[in-house]
């Protein structure tokens, strides 16, 4: 079978301190080679860099989180910059707008997110966007700021149809994860079956959002994406291999995972 790529797995958490090793090994055995891995302030971006350096089939990306904004100045903004300078760096983020949670002030959240989506394009990388019901504010910023040119993800979309279809029409990949495989969760399946197929990416985001059936017994990780491609397959009436295949070249193309690779 063709190998399925987790485009956001935070190995970087600290809940993967010391089953990094085999967090990547059991995703390997379960066909999942490429895994995203990005950070969510500075520490944890540096962190995400140092696992990409360890093993071939991890990038990294670096940014801060909507929750902790409240870090962001011009000293962490340089930072990003010099980390993104590493060859095994393929995207920002993750950066965005968290209003369900809304750990940090809206406006401390919205400046953290331009500053970052307006350095993404400056340096040419994707962006990996986190939007917690905060829709059209995310669409403001990104109407206002421009889509960088190479594009990005809105990660674990949480979203219905409508608003899927505007992000893909401003340039943007849309990131499936666990909730697809929840009960109650038709707005998401409705979703996966009106995106456009080069714009589908799977993803975990562990070490939160376990898939069912494992949702309450285990702690999500990367070769868990199977199972979220195993449902968007379903979903679509396909086959999991056409869905890893098509979701492995999205995710290659949009990070360029060519890039900096190493065995
Ligand atoms: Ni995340």
């Amino acid at each position: 079978m063709t190998y399925i790529v987790d485009s956001h797995a935070h190995l970087n958490d600290r809940q993967f301190r010391n089953d990094i090793d085999g967090a990547v090994e059991r995703a390997a055995e379960a066909g999942v080679k490429k895994i995203i891995c990005p950070g969510f302030d500075i520490p944890s971006s540096r962190r995400a860099v140092q696992i990409a350096e360890r093993y071939g089939g991890v990038w990294a990306a670096v940014g801060i989180h909507p929750h902790d904004a409240a870090k962001m100045n011009a000293g962490a903004l340089a930072e990003i910059r010099e980390l993104a300078q590493h060859p095994k760096v393929v995207a920002l983020g993750e950066m965005g707008l968290d209003f369900y949670r809304d750990l940090s002030p809206r406006p401390v959240q919205e400046e953290a997110f331009r500053a970052q989506l307006a350095l993404a394009g400056e340096l040419g990388l994707p962006v990996i966007i986190h939007d917690r019901d905060a829709g059209p504010s995310a669409l403001r910023v990104i109407l206002d700021v421009g889509t960088p040119a190479a594009g990005g993800v809105m990660h674990c979309f949480s979203g219905d149809v409508d608003y899927a279809l505007k992000v893909v029409e401003l340039g943007f990949h849309i990131g499936i994860a666990g909730p697809v495989t929840f009960g109650k969760n038709e707005t998401l399946r409705a979703v996966v079956r009106r995106v456009p197929e080069d714009r589908l990416l799977v993803e975990t985001d562990a070490p939160y959002l376990t898939p069912e059936p494992f949702r309450s017994r285990r702690r999500n990780e990367p070769a868990l994406v199977r199972v979220v491609a195993e449902k968007v397959a379903e979903v679509k009436n396909r086959t999991l291999d056409d869905i890893a295949q098509m979701t492995s070249a999205n995710a290659e193309s949009l990070f360029g995972l060519d890039r900096g690779s190493s065995p």
